[in-house]
């Protein structure tokens, strides 16, 4: 079925074409199987890999992993408020460099998904709009409002327009084969009345309207207007059906774990449910599956949105936050993708028959071409079940999908996992001779509150008799906001001799309240809870004007739910000041009405630009008396580059709150401070089941986030800077570079399989610390030998393995030798450690 009309030749312009002559133009389309690309129908498996989310420097290898992984597609959200910061002052640079992007999954040869929104969600600040289309007059977003629309009209059409220009879709021999509108609007659409019903109208049209010949979707949209295809998001959809029969069954959001708020524990979700739902879905006639993440990444600078979410993106994805290979995840998923597409044409053209066993048992044989596929799912729980089919008898464990690909072989049980585990370590710079945190040299400066008392320092300053939503005055181009006051006493009688309350009431995120200089007090809400009130004891002096300076800052602003752009943030108020509070003479005095100062930002980011590669003021350091548990003060020292090529993480361990940059970067806000609550971590994680985001939990009682990631190519060998502005009072004296490697590695293999050993980095195997061929049991670091086993194994394994950095073995008695088992399939166990060579 063809899908497209003749309008693309009019906007197809002859400047693009010249560039993309060489391209082979490939023609998409598709059925209610799937996608064709010239007519031959294709299963996509995809993965989200968001480009701002790492760098440049690192896309090609992300791409090559997961394309080994067994991808052959990359999925991306286009994030409007990174390159449109700031009304019509755009910024396609460095990790904004969509183009790049899009060309480097090209250079790979993947396809490419394009979720143009431009609404993301995304854990991604305010969602992906810029503050500013918040604060234009008359705008009401996500709805028939035409201020909103003309605006998303503009960038979608400056995004599609790029990738013509530069030859990104299929029929200019581009990879981009699907593009999204809008995100999950289905969900909040109710809220929005009949207006969002002819919003979803307009969005289908305006994406039509640009005729680039590539299927588009709305996802979460069970109302999508034809042909924008309706697809599932969530961790299974192997039960989606999309509205209109004539659609693909597409899941464009196969959660591979989850994301992290400040003050979490580690989520887990296993290879094993993760491949479990895979298999399900194309067990069910599903054709196109991306996970959302492949690879999570950082939420560099105050990208992180939601709010309160870390700046870590780590996700529990197949490739880590430093993009290393998160095992057994990948390799787990890596055999399932080899094994469904060499399934492709069957699951494509097959007929398909399913089979009840009863029990949540279920048989699925596909036939087409006189062969057949079969895939056997276990949905219980509990239970392991053994069924026949076709004259054979299958034993399927609990919560997996076994697939037969001739339907008389097994080659592959979700629940199986024959890839190897690494259990990374973090390894001293050792470039530098400062491998003990605590030789590093630390400079210190004060950021000094500011107060009315002193005529506010110069900057961006707004005043009001109201108190004012904070992303309205900073139009988000700083965290931070100074809501300043004034009060001369002795025009307050009411208050004279009374015990004094200060009293704000805020929306949230961090409030740091002064009086006179003097800091009274700091508190913050939770990803729950971001409304709170706080309350002081402070003094006020009589006969002379009090200055009461409250800084608001915010942790990424809300990215989801019905209306959230309306969601007001920072102080909103009351300010009192309570005489007396709780007795019978209480009183007070509202000062919500006052005249406020606003001042934006910090003196010491915006004005000396301290973050800053080459900081405008460079006097003013101190390199004595370093402070600790000190508010609101800058920390600068210089480290080496940690050698080789592994990830560097910084561990900021003893700080407390605040942002860091690394030779002018901002690598995000850092909160080691806010640590997870003891409760609910478990030593095992039962796969069974379906996953939530309190299952398999780690990280209890410690920092929701430690380390943060320092991209190799911010760095330079010598002379590297790291500038920390702490907010909440901490000790840099504790922070030390580290890079993150493989450090053991184990796996369980089956035989008659393949198993493929490997350490990174230029690192080898240095030890084989366990090796049995035969029955062994237990888990990586406490392995023990069955009752038989192949004598040889361990020397075996030596002899292939020891020195090299990665190696292939076949587990098999032939490789091994006999091992006097009488078990129907022998397993290998084997634990080695990864050292420089
Ligand atoms: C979905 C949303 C994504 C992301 C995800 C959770 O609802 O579409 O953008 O926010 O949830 O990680």
């Amino acid at each position: 079925m063809a899908i497209f009309g003749p309008c693309f030749a009019a906007v197809f312009s002859v400047v693009s074409f010249l560039l993309v002559a060489s391209a082979v133009p490939l023609d998409v389309s598709y059925d209610e199987r799937g996608i064709k690309l010239n007519d031959q129908s294709r299963i996509i498996i995809s993965g989200s890999i968001h480009y701002p989310r790492s760098t440049p420097e690192m896309w090609g290898d992300l791409i090559k992993k997961a394309k080994e992984g067994g991808l052959n597609a990359i999925e991306t959200y286009v994030f409007w408020n990174a390159h449109e910061p700031l009304y019509r002052q755009y910024d396609f640079e460095g990790n904004k460099d969509l183009v790049r992007f899009i060309k480097t999954i090209q250079d790979a040869g993947l396809y490419a998904i394009l979720r143009i929104g431009p609404y993301v969600c995304a854990e991604w600040n305010y969602g992906g709009f810029p503050v500013w289309l918040h604060n234009l007059p008359g705008v009401e977003l996500r709805t028939n409002n035409t201020v909103y629309q003309n605006e998303m009209k503009t960038f979608v059409t400056l995004i599609v327009d790029m990738m013509q220009k530069h030859g990104l879709f299929a029929i200019q021999g581009g990879p981009i084969i699907v593009a999204q509108i809008e995100n999950e609007y289905g969900n909040v659409e109710w809220a929005y009345g009949n207006n969002g019903k002819s919003y979803i109208n307009w969005c289908a049209q305006l994406a039509e309207s640009y005729g680039v010949q590539v299927p588009w979707i709305m996802c979460q949209q069970s109302d999508a207007p034809s042909p924008m295809i309706n697809t599932c998001n969530g961790y299974y959809c192997d039960q989606f059906s999309p509205n209109n029969p004539k659609s693909p069954k597409w899941w464009t959001e196969n959660w591979s774990g989850w994301f992290k708020d400040w003050g979490m524990k580690d989520p887990h979700r296993t290879a094993e449910d993760l491949a479990f739902a895979v298999a399900r879905f194309f067990q069910y006639g599903g054709s196109l599956q991306n996970y959302y993440m492949y690879h999570g990444g950082t939420n560099f600078d105050r990208t992180a949105g939601g709010p309160y979410i870390t700046t870590s993106y780590d996700y529990d994805a197949p490739l880590d936050e430093y993009g290393n290979l998160n095992q057994p995840k990948w390799g787990h998923l890596k055999r399932l993708h080899e094994l469904i597409m060499s399934m492709e044409e069957i699951l494509t053209h097959g007929v398909k028959r399913d089979v009840d066993y009863g029990n949540m048992m279920s048989g699925t044989v596909y036939v087409y071409k006189g062969k057949q596929s079969c895939f056997l799912g276990n949905a219980n729980q509990n239970q392991d079940f053994t069924v026949n089919l076709m004259g054979s008898s299958y034993t399927v464990p609990a919560w997996s999908v076994s697939i037969l690909p001739d339907c008389y072989t097994e080659v592959y049980n979700t629940a199986k996992i024959n890839s190897q585990q690494t259990v990374m370590v973090k390894l001293p710079n050792e470039a530098d001779d400062q491998t003990e945190p605590n030789e590093l040299q630390w400079d210190w400066r004060p950021e000094h509150p500011e107060s009315l008392h002193h005529g506010v320092a110069k900057g961006s300053v707004t005043t009001a008799n109201e108190l004012l939503d904070q992303k309205t005055v900073t139009n988000d181009t700083s965290d931070y906001l100074w809501y300043l006051t004034s009060l001369d006493l002795s025009k307050n009688d009411s208050l004279a001799g009374k015990a004094i309350t200060l009293h704000v009431h805020t929306n949230g995120h961090i409030v740091h309240a002064f009086v006179n200089g003097k800091h009274v007090g700091s508190q913050w809400g939770t990803s729950d809870h971001l409304e709170f009130i706080m309350e002081k004891d402070i003094k006020l002096k009589h006969g002379k004007t009090n200055s009461i300076s409250l800084l608001s800052v915010t942790v990424g602003l809300q990215n989801y739910g019905a209306n959230f752009d309306t969601v007001n943030v920072g102080i909103h108020g009351p300010v009192k000041l309570i005489g007396n509070k709780g007795q019978s003479d209480e009183v007070t005095v509202d000062l919500s009405t006052n005249s406020w100062t606003y001042k934006v930002g910090l003196n010491g980011m915006e004005e000396k630009g301290l973050q800053l590669d080459n900081a405008r003021h460079q006097h003013g350091w101190k390199s004595y008396n370093l402070p600790s548990n000190r508010l609101l003060v800058w920390y600068k020292t210089t480290f080496k580059a940690p050698l080789g090529s592994d990830p560097v993480v910084v561990d900021l361990q003893g700080l407390g709150k605040g942002t860091a940059w690394v030779n002018g970067h901002n690598i995000g806000r850092f909160w080691p401070s806010f640590v997870a609550s003891e409760d609910g971590c478990t030593t095992t994680c039962d796969y069974r089941g379906a996953y939530n985001s309190n299952k398999c939990l780690t990280n209890c009682g410690d920092p929701s986030q430690r380390w943060y990631h320092i991209p190799r190519s911010f760095l330079q060998d010598d002379g590297n800077k790291l500038v920390l502005f702490e907010e909440f009072g901490g000790t840099p004296l504790h922070v030390r570079f580290q890079t993150i490697t493989a450090g053991t590695i184990c796996a369980t293999t089956d035989e008659k399989k393949q198993l493929e050993l490997s350490c990174q980095g230029g690192r080898v195997m240095s030890e084989i610390k366990f090796a049995s061929f035969g029955e062994p049991t237990g888990v990586c670091g406490s392995y023990a030998r069955g009752s038989c086993e192949a004598p040889n194994t361990l020397s075996v394994i030596q002899k292939q393995c020891l020195g090299q950095e990665s190696c292939t073995l076949d587990v098999s008695e032939n490789t091994f030798g006999p091992t006097g088992c009488h078990q129907n399939v022998y397993r290998l166990a084997v634990e080695a450690t990864c050292d420089s060579p």
